[in-house]
This record gives C-alpha cells, sequence and structure tokens, in this order.
C-alpha cells in the first residue's frame, strides 16, 4: 500500500500522474482538510500534524509515503527521514530546477504558500539556480479557495494579486503548491500564455525509482485507491473522484 497525503484535495493533481506510472498498488489517499491550511502554520505545527497522519498511514500498512503538499515536504521531509529512517518518504518540491533546465533566462513568477516560500529547503533550492529574473509570490489564502472550489473567489484573489505582473511578461510559472495546478485556467486569463511547471511528474518518476531500488512490488492486477478526509465531509470525496477523472 503506498500513502499520499495533502492538507486536502490538492494532492489529486500529484496523484494523477502517479497512476499513469502503472504501478499496481493499492493508493491510500489521506486528504487532512480539517487542518487545512498548512502554508499558515508553524514549521512545529505542522510537523506534528503530518507526523500523526504518517503514523496512521504506517498503522493500515503502507510501504511508501508520498508527500504531496509542497509545505509539508518544504518543513516536515528532513525530520520525518530522521526520525523514520525505514520508510520510504517521497517528496514533492517547487519545479524551479525544471524552469533552469527548460528556459534560464526566463521571467518567472513563483507561486507557493507561505510556510514553503519561507522554508529552509526551499530557499536552498532557490539560491541554487536564481537566475534573477524571478518573482517569489506567497499566496496566503489561495489554497483554501481552491479546496472550496469558489471560481468567483478564485478569480478575484487572482485580479488581485497577479494584475501587477500583466505588463512585465512572465515566461514561466511555477506552481509551488499542489492545489495550484487546478486553476491554471484561472492565472492564464490574468498572464496570458505562459508556460507551467509543476513538481508532480518528478514526484511520479522519484515514486518508480525508489520502488525499483528497493526492490518493492505489488501482486494486484490493477491499482485501486482509498479516500480519507479528516473532516468527515462526503462532499470532498465527490470533489476528489470529479478531479480524478477531469483534465483540469
Ligand atoms: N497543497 C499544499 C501545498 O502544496 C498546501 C496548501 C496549504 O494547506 O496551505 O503546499
Amino acid at each position: 500500500m503506498i500513502g499520499i497525503l495533502d492538507s486536502g484535495i490538492g494532492g489529486v493533481t500529484v496523484l494523477r500522474e502517479i497512476l499513469k506510472q502503472n504501478i499496481h498498488a493499492k493508493f491510500i489517499y489521506y486528504s487532512d482538510s480539517k487542518n487545512n491550511p498548512y502554508g499558515d502554520k508553524s514549521e512545529d505545527e505542522v510537523y506534528s500534524i503530518v507526523k500523526t497522519i504518517v503514523d496512521y498511514l504506517l498503522d493500515k500498512g503502507c510501504v511508501a509515503i508520498v508527500l504531496a503538499c509542497n509545505t509539508a515536504s518544504a518543513i516536515c521531509v528532513k525530520r520525518l527521514r530522521e526520525e523514520y529512517p525505514d520508510t520510504l518518504f517521497i517528496a514533492i518540491e517547487p519545479a524551479y530546477k525544471m524552469v533552469h533546465d527548460y528556459n534560464p533566462n526566463g521571467k518567472t513568477l513563483v507561486m507557493a504558500t507561505e510556510g514553503t516560500i519561507n522554508s529552509e529547503k526551499f530557499l536552498t533550492l532557490f539560491n541554487k539556480y536564481d537566475n534573477h529574473k524571478t518573482i517569489l509570490l506567497p499566496c496566503k489564502g489561495l489554497a483554501e479557495l481552491i479546496e472550496e472550489g469558489n471560481e468567483v473567489k478564485i478569480d478575484r484573489y487572482l485580479d488581485d494579486n497577479l494584475s501587477k505582473y500583466k505588463d512585465i511578461d512572465i515566461d514561466n510559472v511555477v506552481l509551488g503548491c499542489t492545489h495550484y495546478p487546478l486553476i491554471k485556467k484561472n492565472i492564464r486569463r490574468v498572464l496570458g500564455d505562459v508556460k507551467f511547471f509543476d513538481g508532480s511528474l518528478g514526484v511520479s518518476k522519484e515514486l518508480v525509482r525508489q520502488l525499483e531500488l528497493r526492490g518493492i512490488t505489488f501482486d494486484n492486477k490493477s491499482y485501486s485507491v482509498e479516500f480519507i478526509d479528516s473532516s468527515g465531509n462526503v462532499s470532498k470525496e465527490n470533489r476528489f473522484k470529479e478531479l480524478m477523472s477531469s483534465d483540469e
């Protein structure tokens, strides 16, 4: 069994990519909407929340855990690997290196939570590949609006926070929160035809690589996905299923 966790339904953008890799495992997706958002919480608070979920997933029998949340990854993965040395953790990160590889001189906007942007893990990555044409934009409150699924509020938020970048012709947008790939069309409405980068493909490939490296295989004929939401709100599962079968 493989556990996937996020502070809500955003990690669906990662799970969809993972499922394309043909891993015939049972997946358990843990949506922690009760504690959403992680992005505004202190590092200790996020760690303690994530550790509880990790313990739960390990009790269920997970052999690998994917942190399908940039904030949780940035804050927790180092500590988790120290505390659970036998567990395989796969962690997403904002795809800033991908921008460096594809378009190193492009004007780039990095959108992520405050927790991710201020983390040591992200700042180390950023300083390594900084092209001096990059804007770091902490998007406080945006993941909550996406979680809520309110298009009007999302568009208003993007108008208020992105319009100022309209005239500088941004080339690349790093979607540094797993919720943000769900609003690509809303972002394009404000910024025009930008190129998007996110960490979901990198994480999926790393999961396959690590499973192979450790000789972990699964006997099932196909994959299956179990969904759990910490708030117990049934509408979350419906939204999750809807997003699983869409390209949004
Ligand atoms: N989906 C999350 C991320 O990738 C977290 C959003 C939040 O809970 O603030 O950072």
